[in-house]
């Protein structure tokens, strides 16, 4: 399988939907390649307005598509296929979004045979700097991850995993962000505390983060010789991390991705 020479079908183009397919536009995936499925009326026309991608009914998403990447709320998932499950012939690559479906959901849901892949993307895919972890269900070969992996390159990362990670990768990437913009948060309150302005605080703390997060990437260097070459002997930061182990930061985030990896897994039973 060729990047750009399949046609990919987004099914249920709503936040996540809408930001593969802009990905794969910018990426020059050829628009006549793409259609897109909505549930209402009003979001088919915006699609069709702001891409120029169309817009069809599921089945015939089903018919005319190679990939099939469905993009519904998992809870909707079971409806959808409900619909396609049995329709969908078994040559057909079935990528899912959905945040905590086992592949084997889909599995039982689809024809013998039908390889089926799974994704964890993150909301920074909105800025092109995305971690996409993939992870191949039954029958997904080789071949079927790299266009996996082609397609979600333009969003920024990709990486992939064996499926029984992924409610760890949910933890660590998936809800990822959320945590940094909690510990921004806190840290502009900080600045406020010692008497910055709000504006100038979020400006100090935002630049911050984004140059550790480049050197981080970018220096190979391990976090803690990065962190020490900024820790002098009795210096300020030093007093500062005393107050963080103090505090239990370190035991905290420990804590916090494994409640969230265990909270994965239940959705993930749910849907079994
Ligand atoms: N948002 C994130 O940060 C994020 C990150 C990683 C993974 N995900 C996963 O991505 C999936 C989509 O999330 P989202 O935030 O993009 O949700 P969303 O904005 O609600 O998008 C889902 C879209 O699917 C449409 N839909 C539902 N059932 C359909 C059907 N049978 N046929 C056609 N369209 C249908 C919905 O239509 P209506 O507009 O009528 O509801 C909606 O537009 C979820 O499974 C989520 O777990 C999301």
């Amino acid at each position: 399988m060729a990047p750009g020479v399949h046609t990919v079908a987004v099914i249920g183009t709503g936040k996540i939907g809408e930001l593969m397919l802009s990905g794969l536009l910018r990426a020059g995936w050829p628009v006549d390649r793409l259609l897109a499925t909505t549930r209402r009326p009003a979001r088919a026309e915006e699609i069709t307005a702001r891409y120029g991608v169309a817009v069809v009914d599921n089945l015939t998403a089903v018919t005319e598509a190679d990939v099939l990447a469905v993009a519904v709320k998992p809870q909707d998932a079971e409806a959808l296929l409900e619909e396609i499950g049995p329709k969908v012939p078994a040559d057909k690559l079935v990528i899912s979004l959905c945040a905590g479906l086992p592949t084997s959901f889909f599995a039982r849901r689809l024809p013998e045979g039908t390889p089926v892949i799974r994704v964890m993307t993150n909301t920074p895919a909105l800025v092109d700097e995305a971690m996409t972890a993939i992870s191949a269900g039954s029958h997904a070969t080789d071949e079927h991850l790299a266009l996996a992996e082609e397609m979600f390159r333009p969003l920024g990362a990709t990486m992939r995993v064996p499926e029984s990670q992924q409610d760890a990768v949910t933890a660590l990437s998936g809800s990822g962000p959320a945590y940094f913009y909690l510990l921004v948060e806190a840290m502009v309150d900080a600045g406020i505390l010692l008497g910055l302005p709000r504006q100038v605080a979020h400006e100090l703390i935002v630049q911050t983060a984004i140059g550790s997060a480049i050197m981080l990437r970018d220096s190979g260097e391990h976090p803690v010789k990065l962190r020490e070459a900024v820790t002098s002997p009795a210096g300020t930061t030093i007093s500062a991390i005393r107050e963080l182990e103090n505090h239990g930061v370190r035991a905290a985030l420990l804590a916090a991705l494994e409640a969230a990896r265990d909270r994965a897994r239940e959705i993930a039973a749910q849907h079994e």
